[in-house]
């Protein structure tokens, strides 16, 4: 066996990748997610032979249609948003077990024909099957369908083994530090916490995975992750997109509570913490939550840590776009942010005053997901003056759309003179390994099967990062719309998002 893998970060990676039997039970199968999202990532799985053969999946909604119903509308699901086409052989294998229950959300009686329905797969399986409850549905029926698995005995189906029923939860995981207590606590009353799989789908990307391998299997990068050679990092979520028929649903949420909160701290969380012992999702879990811990409270004062910006009308990809004051759903005086900015101190050995700037917006100038750690600039003794174009090395690790990993250099530009230029090492998903690789969903549903949590939330890390949150969206709520800045759609941002990095003398990267 080669050296290498018998490392303990691969040997983690290479995890037997078989599920048990399992029923899948989606709450809300009529919504936008399960036909996008959930039952295509089904399909490919069943496509990728990585479905138990006893896999039974079925839709639970408030309409009364029979089980041929749901199967046409699964069917058209995958015709439409799967990433491989529609087969016969594939889909045959999986309609067999598809089957729909109707009920109520808060209705005990339809949880009891559940129960019964569940406990009938069982039966015809002649053996226990794993519950595997998704919970796609807003937010405000989480706490009813939980109280309802309780009572109805289902949050306790086949507990104390491996066939315990497991639950997996939607975002928003609240929209405050309450709220997320408030559901973490309706959570804990029926569920113990290794049964809740509280998704973030950025951790299923392929990309996200990545970052851990890279950091951890090339000891190239650990010896300089630390203060004494990276300057700061930059973390930026941006879309192109503004809020196009969601105004009503972006209002009551905005830049830093749809991107900020969740997925981009989960980024600096991997970034930034400690090697774990193990690729256990305890032992990851519990270095992120030391990560968060370290993060200082928000300087919210003039010239502080923060800034926040609503989008004016601009130009993308040469079309006029309105701005976000006059699309269709928004208050004429909204104070929702359509991006936020962030500066975060985190207070530890290995990062103390290394900042990591965060940023979110929509209709920004691209969409880029990235996590770009810039390193220090080397005394400029030798290459200095007007010839030596020389940039600080940069590693950039592209999340999304075009997933792959760069690393800036200087370089010597060819010639009889002495002259640099930055030059940009590049390594591309899909033309090392294709395009088609598998879609978040599809790893985490697979995950939640085989019952690993490691790339799923746990309870006190949302909480710790509703904590850092709360104190400024109360601020924002607060001033109005007093100190929103604004930017053109197709910019990079707004000016006052760029005061966050003056003190430093540094500047958002422009991806
Ligand atoms: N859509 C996305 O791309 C996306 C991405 C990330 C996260 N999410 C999260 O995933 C969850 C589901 O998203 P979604 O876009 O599928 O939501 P949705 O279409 O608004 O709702 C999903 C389903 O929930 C059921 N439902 C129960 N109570 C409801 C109520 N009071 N109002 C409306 N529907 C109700 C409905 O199913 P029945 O009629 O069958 O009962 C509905 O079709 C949400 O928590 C969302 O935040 C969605």
């Amino acid at each position: 066996m080669a050296e290498t893998s018998r490392h303990p970060f691969l040997q983690g990676l290479s995890k037997h990748r078989g599920a048990p039997p399992t029923a899948v039970v989606i709450f809300g199968a009529s919504g936008d997610l399960t036909a996008r999202k959930l039952i295509p990532a089904v399909y490919n799985l069943a496509a990728d032979n990585l479905l138990p053969p006893d896999f039974h999946l079925s839709g639970y909604g408030r309409k009364e249609i029979s089980n041929d119903a749901f199967r046409d509308l699964a069917a058209e699901a995958i015709k439409e948003f799967s990433r491989r086409e529609l087969s016969d052989d594939v889909w045959d294998r999986i309609a067999a077990k598809t089957t729909y229950v109707a009920g109520g959300y808060d209705d005990p009686a339809a949880f009891d024909r559940l129960a019964a329905h569940l406990a009938q797969i069982d039966k015809e399986v002649g053996r226990d099957v794993q519950p595997l409850f998704y919970m796609s549905t807003p937010p405000s029926v989480f706490a009813p369908i939980l109280r309802n698995l309780g009572a109805s005995g289902l949050a306790e189906k086949h507990l104390g083994t491996s066939l315990h029923a497991k639950v997996i939860i939607e975002k928003p995981f609240g929209r405050d530090l309450e709220s997320a207590l408030k559901l973490n606590g309706t959570i804990r009353e029926v569920l113990q916490e290794h049964q809740v799989y509280r998704i973030d789908h950025y951790l299923g990307k392929e990309t996200v995975q990545d970052l851990l391998v890279q950091r951890f299997s090339n000891a190239i990068f650990e010896p300089l992750w630390n203060r004494n050679y990276i300057d700061n990092v930059q973390i930026t979520v941006s879309e192109e997109v503004g809020v196009g028929t969601r105004g009503g649903y972006y209002e009551q949420s905005g830049a830093l509570r749809d991107m900020i909160q969740n997925h981009t701290m989960q980024l600096v969380a991997l970034t930034a913490m400690e090697p774990p012992v193990s690729l256990d999702a305890e032992a990851i879990r519990d270095e992120k939550m030391k990560l968060l811990r370290a993060i200082q409270p928000l300087d919210l004062g003039p010239n502080g840590d923060v800034a926040r910006a609503q989008y004016a009308a601009g130009m993308i990809a040469g079309k006029p776009e309105p701005g976000y004051l006059e699309e269709a759903g928004i208050a004429a005086e909204s104070s929702t942010e359509t991006y936020a900015g962030i500066r975060l101190s985190i207070n530890n050995w290995r990062w103390q005053g290394v900042p990591f700037y965060l940023r979110s917006g929509k209709r920004m100038a691209r969409r880029v997901t990235e996590i770009a750690v810039q390193f220090k600039r080397p005394p400029g003794t030798l290459f200095a003056g007007g010839a030596f174009d020389l940039a600080a090395n940069t590693l950039s690790f592209q999340i999304q759309p075009d997933e792959g990993l760069s690393l800036v250099l200087n370089g010597k530009v060819p010639g009889l003179e002495t002259r640099t230029q930055p030059v940009k090492m590049n390594f591309s998903y899909s033309t090392t390994f294709g395009s088609n690789t598998p879609e978040a969903y599809e790893r985490l549903v697979l995950d939640a099967m085989i019952g690993d949590g490691t790339l799923f939330i746990r309870g006190d890390e949302a909480e710790t990062s509703w904590k850092l949150y709360t104190p400024l969206l109360e601020a924002w709520a607060e001033a109005g719309r007093e100190g929103m800045g604004s930017y053109a759609a197709g910019s990079w941002g707004p000016a006052n998002a760029d005061e966050l990095l003056v003190a430093r003398e540094h500047v958002w990267r422009k991806p």
